[in-house]
């Protein structure tokens, strides 16, 4: 039986790469039943709205989603639909796997993080104004429901997954109330736990500390600006964007996978765009769905693609995205 999976192209270079992800796919030999929907600068030039209804209707029918990523105005503008979404499904929790692969170097020879972020709240709540001309305020929203719900995830996550440590990153000595509610979460609900080891770092030298030696490291729990940093930080650690993406899950297990990179206008039309920011969520989609054979075939075949020399220019090589992608489904068997 065919798996229904919503598909959200994404703007710019993900208009490209959607339908060389669902080629990889069919050719793994994985049977989707794609419920392709727009989101994006395409339907707000039509209608005004970046996402619109049919996207909502579509998820709630599939109930899992692959998803490129939305162009998000800066400055001024709407709000980024891709926090939207987040916020509207309550995909609360975000897993960014930081961890090297076969045949892409990265800083790090073994690094395995994961950085699991709340995705609801924290300054993406979005409330800003303006006190007087030349002061604004941007408030941070934590509450002890959402800080509460992420730990606990962190902690079944580490559970399910054999992991055996909680990091929870902050900075309550200036956030005392904001970030230091986080904190108290955590450290009471880490006694619930007494199977895995818990700490606590402050933000910044979590940084230091990630980029000085990763392996101290194992799963990370933060909030929603921090995971957004420490997520981009441990990417830089594992060779870009090529390696990473992102899952997020709400309550009533809703996912939704996400390429976190993806707007690179420059590259559009090239036929020149790496196709693994799109794949890497690809393969995670397969393992949710129950096919995990497949995506550990087409991990290999990515590696083995890569480790062969087929690579888009960004990643060293000189392959255009469709003889990188005919490189992979060559590796498939
Ligand atoms: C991410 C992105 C988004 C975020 C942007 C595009 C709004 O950086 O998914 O990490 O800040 O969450
Ligand atoms: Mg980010």
């Amino acid at each position: 039986m065919a798996h229904n999976v919503t598909l959200i192209p994404g703007d710019s270079v993900g208009r490209e790469l959607a339908p060389m992800t669902q080629r990889v796919i069919a050719a793994a030999g994985v049977d989707v039943d794609w419920d392709v929907v727009e989101a994006g600068t395409n339907p707000f030039g039509q209608s005004g709205d970046p996402l619109p209804p049919e996207v909502f209707d579509s998820i709630a029918r599939t109930g899992v989603a692959l998803k490129g990523e939305l162009k998000t105005p800066q400055g001024s503008g709407y709000e980024s639909p891709n926090v939207r979404l987040r916020k509207r499904l309550d995909l609360f929790a975000t897993v960014r796997p930081i961890k090297v692969q076969p045949g892409l170097p990265g800083r790090y020879d073994k690094v395995d993080v994961v950085v699991v972020r709340e995705a609801t709240e924290d300054v993406y709540a979005g409330i800003e104004h303006v006190v007087v001309p030349g002061v604004v305020q941007s408030i941070k929203v934590t509450t002890k429901k959402a800080s509460d719900r992420i730990i606990r995830f962190a902690f079944e996550y580490a559970r399910a997954h054999g992991r055996k440590k909680v990091t929870l990153v902050h900075k309550a000595n200036i956030m005392k109330k904001a970030d230091g509610l986080f904190l108290a979460c955590g450290n009471a609900i880490a006694g619930e736990y007494a199977d895995v080891a818990y700490e606590s770092i402050i933000a910044d030298n979590a940084c230091m500390q990630l980029v000085r030696d990763p392996s101290r490291y194992d799963v990370l729990v933060t909030q929603n600006l921090f995971g957004d940093l420490l997520g981009d930080l441990g990417a830089g650690l594992v060779g870009g964007m090529s390696n990473v993406w992102g899952e997020l899950r709400n309550e009533g297990g809703t996912a939704v996978f996400e390429a976190i990179h993806g707007i690179a206008d420059a590259l559009v039309g090239t036929g020149r765009a790496n196709p693994l920011p799109y794949l890497r969520p690809a393969t995670a989609l397969l393992r949710h769905l129950g096919e995990a054979s497949a995506a550990d075939r087409v991990d290999a075949a990515i590696a083995a693609a890569v480790t062969a020399g087929h690579k888009t220019p960004d990643i060293g090589g000189v392959s255009t995205t469709t003889e990188m992608v005919d490189a992979i489904i060559r590796h498939l068997d």
